[in-house]
């Protein structure tokens, strides 16, 4: 677990290696054994100084989340430990003797803070190491003594955003920021460690804050430093609208920190950092962010007995705005991509995305004209069917038309094997019926990626009536290989994704009708934490996009189409107004070139705004907006569009941004509680109408006392 031994010039080292995991994680045994190691080296006289670092790639990743919810369930347990460990790096500080941080890979977390606990960080040159305190992420906070010696190490106004957006850095500039004192080549990195513990180490083990005079230059009591929390807790307050009860105990700890001793501070972290462990939106974050979209990744939904497969070569039918993105994702993953259009220069338009890509990797020095030569050789711009021979996968992505889409899938097919996987990034047509088109209906699938391709994680896997189960299979296997994350999903109009995030917006467009203030309506799509408000996101989306779905919709449903309160607003815009959204530079919004989006000013004039009096609390729309999404996907689960519901809160996050400290739509109904939800939900649906009335499963799970997760 820790490898403790001491060499000839007397030079200790406590080696990280944690048995049984890929990377060193804190927990009880780990920490226990380094604890051990340290008072060993502490207390034994013939030590010179210590060397701290890893026999694996990594130098350690930090706390075993595990662990730590485990260990948290108790307040005042939870508080005892973290003194205990802040004692712990407060002795190694105070040893008397130097301790270097030989970092030889990445160090996060409660791993960078054994570092900040050291009295020199030297890391070893490894572009690929991230160092930093990614706590925030997680609802957490450094509580490890992170918010203490950070901002004392290299001032509050880097240290700030460093933990409250939970930055990673590479060692170089880890060390243009101070984070780490020396960058080495890997293979000198113990030999530097131990030329500094013998040589100026030995004087050189005081902490800056250890020694008499010492000042933190930014804290609040200086002119700079109240600047700098001014601007700070501005900025905090606009991106995080309060919903993140962390990130304001993260300046918390450097306001009242900075002002005392460090031993004071500390005390303060701990007692902040607890209280984080207590929240339910770090649950929520540890939950979803952490352990859900881990089990994602891993394919836990894989159906089992079905070997991998690998893949060398795909084809992509459409080479426009989807196209060209999948063709980047897979090209940057290894595999040779045929990308189709139906003209030659639609095909190269389609490459040249991945070029330019490539360009602003360049540019930004995360990249090399040779890299760009190379995933550019990987993509052949075509339009000849010949080409696709070979593929084990063709993904679809021609125009929304079935017709069309029907017709390159009967010629792509006569190309490709017979076991090959053919795949649809249709964002609306059922996936079993654009299947009929198809020779080989149990290995059609769905593959819903989203836009921009490049930059979102998600690839929602829909399964048909007739998808065979290793279809499924081998289709989880491609979305690992493009390092995308799936969830997996059945057939359904607009699938799970496209049908809950459309409810958000769908039920901004009804307030409106209702006369409900714009203004309100945005801010409270802000303060519900999502991304933007729904009347921005439906110019986003394209109102025009969204008029023609519907029509869609309602020419394949016939009766069975039903109307909602937004219809006439959609209808309006689009028909009588021309406002069709933001591509047209005019929606809800105006897009004036040059600056901010704005309001349309003549919106009240169309759609009458009640008097202020009548107006709701901002509170009230928010609820509305929220739990309209969380209904909508407990719907998704009833009618087992969805199966997992780790899949529901993953794709509620990473598809459409629904506000990770809610942890998902369906945490968010387990936080509110089954029972309490469902009777606000009655509520709504009396208000409001029908939409929000609770399906029978929650009504069940509410009878039951049961809720969706365990914790
Ligand atoms: P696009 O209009 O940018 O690209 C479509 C491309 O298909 C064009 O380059 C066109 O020349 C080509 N094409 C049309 N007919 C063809 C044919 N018979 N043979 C070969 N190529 C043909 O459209 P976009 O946005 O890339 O969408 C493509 C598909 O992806 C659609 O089914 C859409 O619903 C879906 N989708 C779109 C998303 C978006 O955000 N735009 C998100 C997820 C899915």
């Amino acid at each position: 677990m820790i490898d403790y031994t001491v060499d000839g010039d007397g030079v200790a080292s406590i080696v990280w290696n944690v048995a049984d995991r890929p990377m060193n994680v804190m927990n009880n045994e780990s920490v226990g054994a380094f604890r051990d190691a340290v008072y060993k080296a502490i207390g034994d006289k013939a030590v010179k100084g210590v060397i701290v670092t890893s026999a694996k790639n990594d130098f350690v990743a930090g706390a075993d989340l595990v662990n730590l919810l485990k260990e948290s369930k108790d307040p005042a347990k939870a508080l005892q430990n973290s003194f205990n460990l802040q004692k712990l790096f407060r002795d190694i500080e105070k040893a008397g003797k130097p301790f270097v941080a030989a970092m030889n890979g990445t160090a996060l977390g409660g791993g960078y803070e054994i570092c900040l606990s050291c009295h020199r960080r030297i890391a070893a040159d490894n572009p690929k190491a991230l160092i930093g305190l990614p706590e925030a992420t997680i609802g957490l906070l450094p509580g490890a003594g992170g918010t203490q010696r950070l901002p004392r190490l290299i001032g509050v106004s880097k240290a700030l955003p460093m933990m409250l957006e939970g930055k990673k850095v590479d060692p170089k500039a880890a060390l243009a920021l101070g984070m780490v004192d020396e960058v080495v080549a890997p293979a000198d990195l113990l030999k530097r460690a131990k030329e500094w513990i013998l040589g100026d180490g030995q004087t050189g083990h005081v902490k800056p804050w250890d020694q008499k005079g010492f000042r933190v230059p930014e804290a609040a009591n200086t002119p700079r430093g109240a600047q700098v929390f001014t601007a700070g807790n501005a900025m905090l307050r606009a991106k995080t609208q309060g919903n993140y009860p962390n990130a304001q105990y993260i300046m918390s700890c450097v306001y009242e920190g900075m002002l005392v001793d460090i031993d004071t501070g500390l005390k303060i972290e701990s007692r902040y950092f607890v209280a984080c462990t207590q929240s339910k939106e770090a649950r929520n974050m540890i939950r979803s962010l952490f352990f859900s979209i881990g089990e994602a990744n891993k394919l836990a939904n894989r159906p089992k007995n079905v070997p991998t497969q690998t893949y060398t070569r795909v084809g992509i039918l459409g080479a426009g705005m989807m196209g060209a993105g999948i063709a980047w994702s897979a090209s940057a993953a290894g595999l040779q991509v045929v990308l189709l259009d139906s003209t030659q220069e639609s095909a190269d338009k389609g490459k040249a995305y991945s070029a330019a890509l490539l360009d602003k990797r360049i540019k930004s020095k995360r990249g090399t004209e040779a890299d760009k030569e190379k995933q550019l050789g990987l993509i052949k711009a075509t339009t000849s069917y010949d080409d696709l021979k070979g593929c084990e996968l063709i993904i679809e992505a021609v125009f929304e038309d079935r017709n069309i889409k029907a017709d390159v899938t009967r010629k792509a097919e006569a190309q490709i094997a017979a076991d090959a996987i053919f795949a649809s990034n249709t964002s609306t047509l059922p996936i079993s019926g654009l299947a009929e088109a198809s020779s080989r209906p149990a290995n059609f699938i769905g593959l819903h990626f989203f836009s921009p391709v490049d930059k979102m994680p998600l690839v929602e896997i829909i399964r048909g009536k007739q998808t065979s189960d290793e279809t499924l299979a081998r289709a989880m296997d491609f979305v690992k290989k493009i390092r995308k994350t799936p969830i997996v999903v059945n057939d359904s109009r607009g699938f799970y994704t496209s049908r809950v995030f459309a409810t958000y917006v769908t039920e901004g467009l009804t307030m409106l009708a209702e006369g409900v203030h714009p203004a309100i309506i945005e801010n409270a799509g802000k303060m519900a934490g999502m991304p933007v408000g729904p009347l921005a996101l439906a110019d986003e989306v394209s109102m025009e996009l969204m008029h023609r779905v519907r029509q869609q919709t309602r020419k394949d449903l016939g009766d069975a189409y039903k109307t909602d309160g937004s219809e006439p607003v959609l209808q309006a815009m689009v028909e009588k107004l021309g406002r069709i959204g933001k591509k047209a530079g005019k929606g809800f919004y105006e897009y004036p070139a040059d600056g901010k989006k704005k309001l349309w000013g003549e919106l009240s004039r169309h759609f009458p705004v009640k008097p202020e009096a009548e107006q709701p609390d901002v509170q009230d729309v928010v609820k509305r907006l929220v739990y309209i999404q969380s209904v909508e996907t407990a719907r998704c689960l009833e009618e087992k569009v969805v199966i997992d519901v780790r899949d529901a809160d993953v794709g509620s996050i990473m598809g459409w941004g629904f506000p990770p400290f809610r942890g998902g739509t369906v945490s968010n109904i387990d936080t509110v509680g089954v029972q309490p939800f469902v009777t606000e939900c009655d509520a709504l649906a009396q208000k409001h109408g029908a939409r929000f009335t609770p399906p029978k499963l929650l009504r069940d799970m509410a009878a039951g006392g049961k809720s969706f997760y365990a914790i």
